[in-house]
């Protein structure tokens, strides 16, 4: 069975959105370091990342480098462009100068609010790996998709928009958030999403070869909390999360990241 060979280190990502100016987010770094200090958290078996307003990267780029942290960052978006006349873009070699580790790609906010395609989304893949970053490519279903299609098929058809060009080996994050879960308190049950991510997890095997869909990280999003991370956590195919809301509550968000603490809880 997909998966059941490699071991993936879990992957806990907050996603900011449009929230926490530059001051804020090296407070808000600086307290996340410290709680998951006390709570000795092992950054080896689950990692830890944020991903934080561009205004924001260089700051938590100067605190996570000059304390020596352990966590990760990446930006919430890149062009599909490397440089040039595309006012109020950001380039993936701006993001790895700021030593960026990952960049989201295709959350459902942008392809609603912006109208990104799946062939932009694939670009913007593209982009990212050319510039050494690991993209977070987001799928999932709206609640007329999931009526209409069934659980997997739109995300499924997503992923392999998105990666029709990438080629076999591909270091990837995948982020399955169906657009009904998001913001809405009203998440995905652990078997749902476990459904999904084994679909996903399938056709990646045919899109970047076996081995990297054995390693690939296929996080779930949508209304993630401290108390329902843990069933997420058990299912065999799910491998972390992308938080949105509770990533900015410090307590909640650092007890997401300890969720091997609280498995069985
Ligand atoms: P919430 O956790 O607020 O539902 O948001 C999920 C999300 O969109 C993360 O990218």
């Amino acid at each position: 069975m997909a998966g059941m060979s490699t071991t993936r280190v879990p992957l806990i990502a907050g996603n900011w959105k449009m929230n926490l100016d530059h001051l804020q987010s090296i407070a808000f770094v600086q307290k996340l370091a410290w709680s998951l200090k006390d709570a000795k958290h092992g950054f080896a078996s689950v990692e830890v990342a944020v991903f934080p307003p561009f205004t924001d990267l260089r700051s938590v780029q100067t605190l996570i480098s000059a304390d020596k942290l352990e966590l990760k960052f990446g930006g919430q978006d890149l062009s599909a462009y490397d440089s040039g006349a595309y006012t109020g873009e950001i380039s993936g070699a701006f993001l790895k100068a700021l030593d960026c580790d990952y960049v989201i790609i295709g959350h459902s906010e942008r392809r609603t609010l912006h109208h990104e395609t799946d062939e932009e989304i694939g670009a913007k893949v593209t982009a990212a790996i050319k510039h050494g970053l690991v993209p977070v490519l987001c799928v999932g279903e709206t609640a007329d998709d999931l009526e209409t299609h069934g659980p997997s098929a739109v995300p499924v058809a997503q992923l392999k928009a998105a990666l029709a060009t990438a080629a076999k080996g591909v270091d990837i994050v995948v982020a399955y958030e169906p657009v009904w879960a998001i913001g809405s308190g009203k998440a995905a049950t652990p078997a749902q999403a476990e459904q999904v991510a084994a679909a996903l997890r399938v056709a990646l095997v045919d899109l970047i070869g076996q081995e990297a869909a054995d390693a690939t990280r296929i996080l779930y999003g949508g209304s993630v909390k401290a108390s329902n991370i843990a069933g997420f956590m058990r299912e065999p195919n799910v491998d972390g999360a992308l938080v949105g809301g509770a990533s900015l509550d410090l307590s909640e968000f650092s007890s997401i990241a300890q969720f091997q603490k609280h498995v069985g809880t």
